[in-house]
C-alpha cells in the first residue's frame, strides 16, 4: 500500500519542517510525492526521522522529485555507494586503508551543492547511517533571508551582477581529483551565475553565493570582488538566520539547493560518521539559474 498522509510541524522561522507519519521504506502515492515536493517548495528543507532505507529505497524516494544526477568528483575521485552512481557517500570512514567516502570528519563550510555546474541539482537528500556522539550538525541558510538581511545600498550593489563558482575545492576545502588549485580567482575554472536569482513563481530574490572560497564577481579586480564578497558574506551568512539539524541514525533531510545553502560542523576523528546522499537534478525546464 503507498504511504499517503504525514504532518507537517515546522522548524524554524526561516526555513525547514518535520514531516512526521511517513514510512518512506514503502511507496509514495503521487499525491503525497507532490505534496512534498510543494512542502519543500514552502519550507526549504524537510526532516523526516526515524527511516529505515536502503540505497534504493533513497533513490526511489528521492526519484519522485527529479532526475538523479551521479555522485561528484571528490578529493578521492567520485565515490559513490556500490552499485549507486547517484548515491554519493560522505564519510570519513576508512575500510581497507581507502576512504569510502568524501570531506573527512573536518568543518565543511557554508555553500550549495554543485553550484560548479551549468545546472546545479535542484534538491538533495541526506540519510544518516551512522553518527558521532558530538559535533556533525548540519546548518541550514534560506538564500531568501540571506538577501533580505542586505542593507539596502548592498543590494542596489550586487542586482545585475554575477559570481563565478569556483569548481576546483569542495567545502570540506579539498582538492577535487584532477583539478590544481587555484592560483588567479580571474582565470580559474569555474562556472558563472547571475549572483541574485528570483523564485519563478512568486519572484521573491535571492543571494545564490555557492561557497566563499575561491569565488570572483566577473569584471571586478580580484581585489574589489573579494571586498565586495566579504561585506555581502558578514551581510547576509549570520548564525541567526540559521537553523541546525541534529542527526540520529534513520533521518533522512532534503533541502533545496537553489534558495538554501548549509555547512557541516566538525566532529572527532575517531568517532564513525557515514551518510548517503542523492543529488536532484533541476527540472529541465529550468535549467539555467535565472537572474532576478
Ligand atoms: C553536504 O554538504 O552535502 C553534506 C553535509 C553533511 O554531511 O552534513
Amino acid at each position: 500500500m503507498p504511504a499517503t498522509t504525514f504532518t507537517l510541524h515546522p522548524l524554524a522561522p526561516t526555513l525547514g519542517a518535520e514531516i512526521r507519519g511517513l514510512d518512506l521504506s514503502r511507496p509514495l502515492s503521487p499525491a503525497t510525492a507532490a505534496a512534498l515536493a510543494g512542502a519543500l517548495d514552502r519550507y526549504l528543507v524537510l526532516a523526516f526521522r526515524d527511516q529505515t532505507l536502503s540505497d534504493a529505497d533513497l533513490v526511489r524516494v528521492s526519484g519522485h522529485f527529479g532526475p538523479l544526477d551521479k555522485a561528484p568528483i571528490t578529493e578521492h575521485g567520485r565515490l559513490h555507494a556500490p552499485g549507486f552512481e547517484e548515491v554519493y557517500v560522505i564519510s570519513n570512514v576508512t575500510e581497507n586503508g581507502r576512504p569510502i567516502g568524501a570531506l573527512g570528519a573536518g568543518e565543511s563550510v557554508w555553500h550549495a551543492d554543485m553550484t560548479y555546474l551549468e545546472a546545479p541539482p535542484y534538491a538533495s537528500s541526506l540519510y544518516a547511517l551512522e553518527v558521532p556522539a558530538e559535533g556533525g550538525d548540519t546548518g541550514f541558510l534560506s538564500m531568501f533571508a540571506a538577501y533580505d538581511a542586505l542593507p539596502e545600498e548592498l543590494k542596489r550593489r550586487v542586482d545585475g551582477l554575477s559570481i563565478k563558482h569556483d569548481s576546483t575545492t569542495n567545502s570540506g576545502g579539498y582538492l577535487r581529483q584532477g583539478f590544481a588549485p587555484p592560483v588567479d580567482l580571474a582565470s580559474s575554472p569555474g562556472t558563472v551565475h547571475p549572483l541574485v536569482i528570483a523564485h519563478p513563481a512568486s519572484g521573491r530574490k535571492a543571494l545564490l553565493l555557492g561557497r566563499r572560497p575561491h569565488a570572483h564577481i566577473p569584471g571586478l579586480p580580484v581585489a574589489e570582488s573579494e571586498a565586495l564578497l566579504d561585506a555581502i558574506w558578514a551581510a547576509a551568512v549570520r548564525p541567526e538566520l540559521a537553523w541546525h539539524h541534529r542527526w540520529r541514525v534513520g533521518d533522512l533531510v532534503m533541502w533545496d539547493n537553489r534558495w538554501t545553502m548549509h555547512r557541516r560542523d566538525p566532529f572527532p576523528g575517531d568517532q564513525r560518521r557515514r551518510m548517503h546522499r542523492t543529488q536532484i537534478a533541476i527540472p529541465a525546464e529550468a535549467r539555467r539559474m535565472e537572474a532576478a
